[in-house]
C-alpha cells in the first residue's frame, strides 16, 4: 500500500504532467491555427495549464526532497547537492517563470515550458539507469512528442469549431493537426517502447510485476486513443473530448508508472529472456 505522502505526490505527478502535456498542445494548435487561411478559434487557454504544471511540480520537487531528507534542512540539502538537484529546482522555476510571462501577456512561455518538460527525464526512472545518458535523451523526446500528440488533442478538446468538428474549419483543423499528430505518434511510440525494454527484462514482468502490469494499462489507453485518432482522421468523426479524457487517464497510468519501482534483473539462470522456467 503506497503512503500518504506518495499517494499526494503521484497526484501532483500527474497534475504536472497534464499541465506541461496539455501546454505542448496549445502551442501545436496554435502554431497550425495561425497557418494560412488562419484559423482565429483555435487558440486554446494556457493560464490554467500553466498553474497545474507548477503547482504540481513544486509540490512533487518538494515533496520528493522531504521525503528523502527527512527535514527541510535535509531536503535543501538534497536539491543544492548535486546537478540532478538543480535539473529539478530549475523545472520547478521554469514552470514559475512561464506563468509570470503569460499572465504578464510577455513572451518566452513556450520555450520555458518546453524545458520544463524535457527536463522531466532527468527526474525518473531513466536518470537512474547506469549509463543515463541515452534514456534521458529518449524520455525528453518521449514528452515532447507526447505533448504534440495526445497534449494536441487534449488542446483541441478545449476550443469550439464554428459548426463543430465536421463544419469547415473543423474539418480543416483536423486535417492540419493529423499530418503533425501521425509523425508525433510514431516517435512518442518508438521512444516508449525503447523506454520499456529498458524497464521490462523479460516478458513475464509484463503480467507479473507491477510495473509490467502499469505499462499495459497504459499501453491500453494509448490503443483506444489510436483507434479513435484514426477515426477522427479517416472518417471525421471528432470525439477529441472523449480521446482527451483518454489522454488524460494514459497520463494517470504514467505517473503510476514513473513512482513503480523497476522489475530487477533475475539473477535465476533458469530463466530465459521470455520469463519461462527452463528447467524441466
Ligand atoms: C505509444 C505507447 C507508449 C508507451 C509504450 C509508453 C511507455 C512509457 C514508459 C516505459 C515510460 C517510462 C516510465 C518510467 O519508468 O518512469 C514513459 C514515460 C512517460 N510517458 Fe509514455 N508511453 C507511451 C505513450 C505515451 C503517451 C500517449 C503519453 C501522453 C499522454 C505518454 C506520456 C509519458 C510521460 C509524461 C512520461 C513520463 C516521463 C518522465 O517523467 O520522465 N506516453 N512512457
Amino acid at each position: 500500500m503506497p503512503s500518504t505522502s506518495e499517494l499526494a505526490i503521484g497526484v501532483l505527478r500527474w497534475v504536472e504532467y497534464a499541465g506541461l502535456i496539455y501546454l505542448i498542445g496549445v502551442f501545436v494548435v496554435r502554431r497550425l491555427g495561425a497557418n494560412t487561411p488562419r484559423i482565429a478559434w483555435a487558440r486554446p487557454p494556457m493560464e490554467l495549464a500553466l498553474g497545474a504544471a507548477l503547482v504540481g511540480g513544486l509540490g512533487v520537487v518538494v515533496g520528493q526532497a522531504l521525503v528523502a531528507g527527512h527535514s527541510l534542512s535535509g531536503a535543501v540539502t538534497l536539491l543544492s547537492g548535486d546537478a540532478a538537484g538543480w535539473v529539478r529546482v530549475a523545472r520547478v522555476a521554469a514552470e514559475g517563470v512561464a506563468l509570470g510571462l503569460c499572465l504578464l501577456g510577455r513572451r518566452m512561455v513556450a520555450p520555458l515550458a518546453l524545458f520544463a518538460a524535457a527536463s522531466l527525464a532527468f527526474a525518473g526512472h531513466a536518470a537512474a539507469q547506469q549509463q543515463p545518458a541515452g534514456p534521458i535523451f529518449a524520455d525528453a523526446m518521449h514528452v515532447l512528442s507526447a505533448g504534440v500528440w495526445a497534449g494536441g488533442i487534449m488542446a483541441l478538446a478545449t476550443v469550439r469549431p464554428p459548426g463543430g468538428w465536421s463544419g469547415e474549419e473543423g474539418k480543416a483543423m483536423l486535417v492540419r493537426f493529423g499530418g503533425v499528430a501521425l509523425i508525433a505518434f510514431a516517435i512518442t511510440a518508438m521512444t516508449g517502447v525503447l523506454e520499456a525494454s529498458a524497464g521490462i527484462s523479460y516478458l513475464s514482468d509484463l503480467w507479473t510485476t507491477p510495473y509490467g502490469v502499469v505499462l499495459g494499462v497504459k499501453s491500453a489507453g494509448v490503443l483506444v486513443m489510436v483507434v479513435l485518432s484514426v477515426l477522427a482522421w479517416r472518417r471525421g468523426l471528432g470525439l477529441v473530448r472523449f480521446e482527451a479524457v483518454v489522454a488524460v487517464l494514459v497520463l494517470a497510468a504514467t505517473a503510476v508508472l514513473a513512482a513503480t519501482p523497476i522489475p530487477p534483473l533475475t539473477t535465476d539462470l533458469s530463466m530465459n529472456p521470455v520469463g519461462v522456467d527452463i528447467r524441466h
